[in-house]
């Protein structure tokens, strides 16, 4: 059967064909998915994605095409637009294995991607969908990295990218980006949640083609970290998936793709996926203590320093649930001190990473601490965007200027800059 749109709310499943302009299901307001990949052959494809990485071919050279049997395109890429996203590394890291509390960990950098973020994987099938489509223009409301990612996945596809932001909200690596790629950028005095909301009614209205991860395709993309990851790992299933939460789209695309993954026999087993929330933008740690699970305890007014993750109304809570309670794993929160410490420890092991990847680590460190997470645990972390997209952070919390909305944060790796005369003697003397 071919690929097609379905409900993902389990007492609908009402389907849709691959081709129809929708986010939502139009019977019952349930969330959309593509449906899975069929007649998925271990034997065949794991030989030949691994033989697709020495190829030239554009689509093989892309980290997430190469995976393109996992895709809903049926054998139709004429319309990929490909900036050879995907292809991130998995770094081992001794030092911040012992910060937090392993004995290993190894980091599945995402902020390798073309425009320093995951929103690559998802945004190259998006935007090809978009094509396929005839879309003329494309939106999305962000905090940053989706619109970067959007904006240059547009500019390559040409069609208009048109980005919604939270006025005063983003960094301005993100921005920056945003405005290099050539986007139309409103800035908006509202926050993330209004703005989705408020782009929502303006696509319908416009016709304009919408690329959050309330998109199934954006979600589609994404799927191919955990393949890639595994083939990294030669099919080698790790206990532990760690990622930060935000709209939760990206562990949504986690547990989709391992579910998938398992059903057609690659491999035998799931992770436990763990999602990491900034404590002032927690709702879905907190909708996991509810007793009853029947309502969602949305954060009208979301504050972190992590400005990717500053959310307070994720759109995709009933996938990350889902994904989070298959795979048996667990939400947790950190504080700004202890994002801001871990994003230091990740940087000072030659890596680098955005506050709210390393959201990530200072999970892991809570984690084993509280005995949740045995020292020995194999533990992939995805450290979700590259450490330059923020550097107004870094600098303020190595030179002790950084405060967020709980207050003050002391660098406890404080790393500050420091001035000297145009002397030799004096440098000699502070180097001894
Ligand atoms: N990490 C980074 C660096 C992000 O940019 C985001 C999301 C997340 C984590 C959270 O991922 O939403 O899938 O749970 N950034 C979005 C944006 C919201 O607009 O760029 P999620």
């Amino acid at each position: 059967m071919p690929s097609h749109l379905v409900c993902f709310n389990s007492s609908c499943r009402a389907q849709y064909p691959i081709t129809d302009v929708l986010y939502n299901c139009p019977k019952c307001g349930g969330l959309l998915e593509a449906s899975a990949p069929e007649a998925l052959d271990p034997a065949r494809l794991k030989p030949l994605w691994r033989e697709r990485r020495m190829s030239n071919a554009p689509l093989d050279q892309s980290g997430v095409w190469r995976y393109r049997e996992l895709l809903p395109f049926d054998g139709q890429f004429e319309h990929v637009v490909t900036i050879r996203e995907g292809n991130t590394p998995l770094l081992a890291s001794p030092r911040a294995a012992a910060y937090g509390g392993l004995r290993a960990v190894t980091f599945k950098h995402q902020g390798f991607n073309p425009t320093g973020s995951f929103k690559d994987n998802g945004m190259t099938c998006g935007a090809s969908q978009g094509r396929r489509l005839g879309m003329k223009r494309v939106a999305c409301v962000s905090t940053g990295n989706t619109s970067a990612s959007m904006a240059a996945y547009a500019a390559q596809a040409g069609m208009q990218a048109i980005i919604f932001l939270p006025h005063g909200n983003i960094s301005y690596g993100k921005l920056a980006q945003a405005l290099e790629y050539g986007a139309k950028t409103l800035q908006v005095e509202a926050n993330f949640d209004q703005i989705l909301k408020l782009v929502r009614v303006l696509a319908e209205q416009l016709g304009i083609y919408l690329l959050n991860s309330v998109n199934p395709f954006r979600i589609e993309g994404q799927k191919t970290i955990m393949a890639e990851m595994l083939d990294q790992r030669d099919w080698h299933v790790p206990d532990w998936v760690v990622v930060p939460g935000g709209n939760l789209g990206n562990v949504s695309a986690f547990g989709k793709a391992l579910r998938e993954l398992q059903a057609a026999g690659f491999i035998d087993r799931l992770p436990r996926l763990a999602v990491i929330q900034a404590e002032g933008s927690a709702p879905f740690e907190a909708f996991m203590h509810t007793p009853t699970h029947d309502s969602f305890p949305t954060v009208d007014h979301p504050e972190t320093l992590a400005t990717a993750i500053k959310i307070g109304d994720p759109v995709s809570w009933p996938k990350a649930w889902n994904e989070v309670a298959t795979s048996g794993g667990l939400v947790e929160k950190v504080t700004e001190q202890e994002i801001a410490d871990a994003k230091a420890v990740v940087g000072a092991s030659g890596i680098g990473c955005e506050p709210a990847s390393a959201a990530t680590l200072a999970g892991i460190r809570k984690l084993t601490a509280s005995g949740r997470m045995p020292p020995d645990a194999d533990v992939v972390a995805i450290l979700t965007g590259n450490v330059l997209k923020d550097p107004d952070y870094i600098y303020r919390y190595h030179t002790g200027g950084l405060t967020a909305h709980s207050g003050p944060i002391k660098g406890a790796f404080e790393n500050a800059p420091i001035v000297v005369p145009n002397d030799p003697q004096k440098i000699a003397a502070l180097l001894a």
